[in-house]
């Protein structure tokens, strides 16, 4: 069984995927045997989907890019949850994670791949209240629009999952109360993910 974490900040190693290991170290902590695997996007050359129809009926892009090299992580059936970071840029979600998660309406379209696996949203943003809820609830959507099951960050916390800020005095490692609710987050995924396991994902 695996987690896997996407982080979709074009700044390697920085707040989105700080949170991102910590919301990720909490899953593994549920153990029996749950494995993560910590995806990152920056770096990788992962362009806007052009709606061309190509993967209606084949797990497949035209676009020559990196995205291709992520679909074997990704369709991997041992993945029961998939938590989705992205930093808050003008109140909504990156460029980088839209169309990431654009591209993967390959998914959908060829056997609901992502059907039932566990869905949670880490969201960074510079001040703490820069529109990270409402960044969590439209990567949500898209989601619910594979079937997934969406939680929130779960007790005590237990609102719409992660919500961090990197503004603060020492940067997103010292908002106690964000890295909080990432650690709640990957707890929550694993937590639910382990307890359905024994259902038919399909
Ligand atoms: C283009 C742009 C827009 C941004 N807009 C917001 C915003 O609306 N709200 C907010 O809280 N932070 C905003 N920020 C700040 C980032 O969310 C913040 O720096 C965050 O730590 C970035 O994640 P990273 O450190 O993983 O790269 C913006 C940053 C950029 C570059």
């Amino acid at each position: 069984m695996k987690v896997l974490g996407i982080c979709c900040s074009p700044r390697p190693g920085q707040a989105t995927f700080k949170a991102m290991q910590v919301c990720l170290a909490a899953a593994r902590e549920q153990g029996e045997g749950l494995k993560t695997v910590l995806i990152e996007l920056a770096g990788l050359d992962i362009r806007p989907c052009l709606a061309c129809g190509e993967c209606n009926s084949q797990l497949a892009c035209p676009i020559e890019d990196d995205f291709a090299s992520l679909i074997p992580t990704l369709a991997d059936e041992e993945v029961v949850g998939m938590i989705i970071g992205t930093p808050v840029y003008f109140g909504m979600m990156a460029a980088q994670c839209k169309a990431f998660i654009d591209r993967c309406v390959m998914f959908r379209r060829n056997g609901w791949i992502f059907r039932n696996r566990v869905g949670g949203v880490l969201a960074v943003g510079g001040v703490r209240n820069g529109g990270q809820e409402l960044t969590i609830q439209a990567v949500q959507a898209a989601m619910l629009c594979h079937d997934m099951v969406c939680v929130s960050d779960g007790q005590p916390t237990a609102h719409f999952g992660a919500t961090v800020f990197s503004g603060t005095a020492g940067g997103a490692e010292r908002d106690d109360f964000g890295m909080q609710t990432a650690s709640h987050l990957g707890k929550r995924v694993a937590e639910v993910a382990l307890r359905m396991r024994n259902t038919n994902r399909r």
